[in-house]
């Protein structure tokens, strides 16, 4: 017990006169700390929180209320002085409570759905047919760039022609001019079958190419940019006509996706066709056949 009381720091310590007992010597400083607190807390009270010239700068003028007003705040940043500019207003934030808000649901389809439903129309549609055509001319730019073998080029450069030819039919033959009968701006729509006119031009020299041929790889992607341009174009000018105009937008649809199926059947048909005659490719037919066949 002896040594705790002897310890750095305790009264103990500060016990001059050794003879008193330690309890009384206790007693004392404990006083007289207390009474040095109470000295401390009536300074603080007296002393101005700011000084009086600290206090007069901003009523000299509208700039000076922005002034930081320690020194460590006149070095900062703008954006340090930004958040400095009204303390006041951020104090009161701080300060007041908000009133609780009530737990958030669960996230479902049916409470983060938007308020406005409508049916996919033929707008969403031809959009759909541009984001993978787009997605397309991306791949093939890829390819393009690592010098990929010829057959994997032109397999994804004709399925990029055969997209756009499907693509422009429907819009040529139903949605353009669905959207000539209500109205809509003709020169647009003409400047519209132009541009059509001009991909077609390169797809059918894209087709007739040889990938490792000159400039098959820029037709193509020179193919890509005039599509974008007019896909921007129907997007910003066209489209928005379109749903503000009377057109039956969902109904067209309808005949856009049938259209856009006989295309494919039709050239899934081709297809096997010339499949078929390049396997006859190399034997011998009509005369010459009947001759094989009794050898
Ligand atoms: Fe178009
Ligand atoms: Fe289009």
């Amino acid at each position: 017990m002896a040594d705790d009381k002897t310890k750095r720091g305790s009264p103990d310590n500060k016990r001059l006169n050794k003879s008193e007992p330690y309890e009384v010597a206790y007693a004392k400083a404990k006083a007289e700390k207390k009474s040095a607190k109470k000295t401390a807390k009536k300074a603080a009270k007296k002393a101005p929180t700011r000084s009086a010239s600290a206090r007069a700068k901003p009523a000299a003028g509208s700039r000076a209320r922005k002034a930081p007003s320690t020194s460590r705040a006149k070095s900062a940043s703008p954006a340090m002085k930004r958040t400095n500019a009204a303390p006041a207003a951020k104090k009161s934030r701080t300060t007041t409570r908000a009133t609780p808000k009530p737990p958030k649901a669960e996230k479902t389809a049916e409470n983060t759905a938007p308020k406005t439903m409508r049916e996919a129309d033929a707008v969403d549609l031809l959009t759909d047919d541009h984001l993978e055509v787009g997605a397309l001319f991306k791949q093939y730019e890829k390819l393009a760039k690592k010098e990929a073998p010829a057959d994997q080029r032109r397999t994804l450069a004709q399925t990029i022609c055969d997209m756009l030819k499907a693509h422009t039919t429907i819009e040529e033959e139903i949605f353009y001019p669905a959207a000539r009968r209500a109205g809509l701006d003709a020169d647009l729509l003409d400047e519209a079958d132009i541009e059509h006119a001009s991909a077609k031009d390169l797809i059918a020299q894209i087709e007739a190419g040889n990938p490792d041929g000159d400039h098959y790889d820029a037709k193509v992607k020179v193919l890509g940019e005039y599509i974008t341009h007019h896909v921007v174009e129907e997007h910003t000018e066209m489209f928005p006509k379109c749903r503000r105009s009377t057109m039956d937008l969902v109904g067209l649809r309808g005949e856009m996706e049938a259209r856009k199926l006989s295309i494919s059947t039709d050239r899934s048909e081709q297809a096997s066709g010339s499949e078929a005659v390049n396997d006859n490719r190399g034997k011998p037919t009509g005369i010459l056949a009947s001759l094989f066949s009794k050898a």
